[in-house]
């Protein structure tokens, strides 16, 4: 099937050439084409260019994009979309004064996502799980990592992964399943750590990487969670099963996590509301994407990721949505990228790139995804009417989407 797309007012993120990310200045620039035409193969983008250089072309489908904005669909590289229930009464603990740190330790935190997530049935965790990513898709969500961490027994984690799993086959999207057993220490191990971490290292990884039902390995490396020396543990076993690290840091205190991710590879340190200049001089030269989570800082009132100095340093960034049921209750990469604007003072340009290319270089698919490149999949976002694509981030409450093509097929 060909679908010719016309008349487009600009379309964003055009790369001739594949690129893996973009770091530092190169941020700031975001090559687009105005008065565009794409044409679409099957699941995959065929061609592109200047509407006075249109081909002759057989198409299935013609859309006329006249006042339209495209690009690509945003690549969310961390998400706890999966789990059971909510934590609104958390919310309204907040609300009333409580911090995320006294609710935890009285029970509630990730420990009551856990509870409720191994009351639940993996079929009702499917169901619930299913509507957010539904939600996330017609959001212009195109490809999102998802981990697991609230199950925290060898069952629930397997049911967690699981339900991943079938999201993947049933979903058109690209989805990257992470193991996250290293959340939070369950209550019956609160005396004895050593045990949690050696039940992840030699049950619950073996039977993971045994069913092929995870692509990376993740802990929280946070005071009163996991310690550097412990995050390193997980890290190094999850290696040996050929997974990759991509890890919680930095989201209440520095204590050297990103050290420990550099000095494992990881392919992304995450969070980073915390950051002191060591901890930018580290990032600097290496494989490791910075990812940025605005909408947590946003929902639970903490810093945001100092992206300016991030970027300032050379460094790249990626922003995601962190959608999970205690500190980010939204998987709307649209009020990601405007808050990372309107906070963090990231430019259009330099949003837009943190949630298309490098936020699949965070999920290791910028070979096929976050960019619009001949032979990448064909997933678009195709805006209403709009002035620029400034309005993206500017007009921030507002859902300026018309339609969202997964490979090649518009979003029903
Ligand atoms: O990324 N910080 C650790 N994990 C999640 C929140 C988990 C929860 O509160 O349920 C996060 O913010
Ligand atoms: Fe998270």
């Amino acid at each position: 099937m060909t679908t010719l797309i016309t008349n487009i007012k600009e379309l964003l993120q055009v790369r001739e050439t594949s690129i893996a990310k973009v770091s530092g200045t190169e941020m700031a620039i975001l090559p687009t084409l105005k008065n565009a035409y794409l044409i679409l193969k099957d699941d995959l983008i065929q061609d592109y260019g200047l509407m006075e250089n249109l081909p002759e072309t057989n198409a299935d489908l013609t859309i006329d994009a006249t006042g339209r904005v495209i690009l690509p669909t945003w690549c969310d590289s961390h998400t706890h979309i999966v789990y059971a229930g909510n934590r609104e009464q958390e919310f309204v603990d907040r609300i009333n004064g409580f911090s995320y740190e006294e609710i935890a330790n009285r029970g509630g935190g990730i420990l009551n996502s856990a509870k409720k997530l191994n009351e639940t049935t993996e079929e009702e965790i499917y169901e619930q799980s299913k509507l957010r990513l539904e939600e996330v898709m017609h959001l212009g969500t195109g490809a999102v990592e998802i981990k697991s961490g609230y199950g925290l027994t060898i069952e629930g984690e397997l049911k967690m992964l699981r339900v991943i799993q079938k999201l993947a086959q049933n979903y058109p999207i690209a989805i990257k399943a992470t193991f996250l057993g290293a959340h939070a220490f369950p209550l019956h191990y609160k005396e004895n750590k050593a045990g949690y971490i050696d039940e992840i290292i030699t049950k619950m990884l073996p039977e993971i990487a045994q069913n092929k039902l995870a692509d990376y390995v993740d802990a929280f490396c946070e005071t009163g969670y996991f310690s550097v020396e412990e995050t390193e543990k997980i890290m190094e076993a999850g290696i040996q099963y050929g997974l990759k690290p991509k890890i919680h840091v930095n989201q209440f205190n520095s204590i050297g996590g990103i050290q420990a991710g550099i000095k494992y590879n990881a392919l992304s340190v995450d969070h980073l509301e915390i950051m002191n200049p060591e901890d930018i001089e580290a990032l600097k030269n290496t494989e490791t994407m910075p990812v940025a989570l605005p909408s947590c800082s946003y929902f639970l009132s903490i810093p945001y990721t100092p992206a300016r100095e991030m970027i300032k340093a050379g460094l790249p960034i990626a922003l995601a949505t962190d959608f999970n049921p205690g500190s980010t209750p939204s998987g709307n990469m649209n009020f990601v990228v405007a808050t990372a604007c309107i906070k963090m003072k990231m430019t259009p340009e330099e949003a837009i790139n943190a949630a298309t290319i490098n936020g699949a270089y965070a999920m290791g698919i910028s070979e096929t995804h976050g960019s619009i490149t001949k032979g990448k999949k064909a997933n678009l976002i195709l805006t209403k009417p709009v002035s620029s694509y400034y309005q993206i981030p500017y007009a921030f409450g507002s859902n300026l989407i018309e339609s969202v093509f997964l490979e090649g097929k518009i979003l029903k």
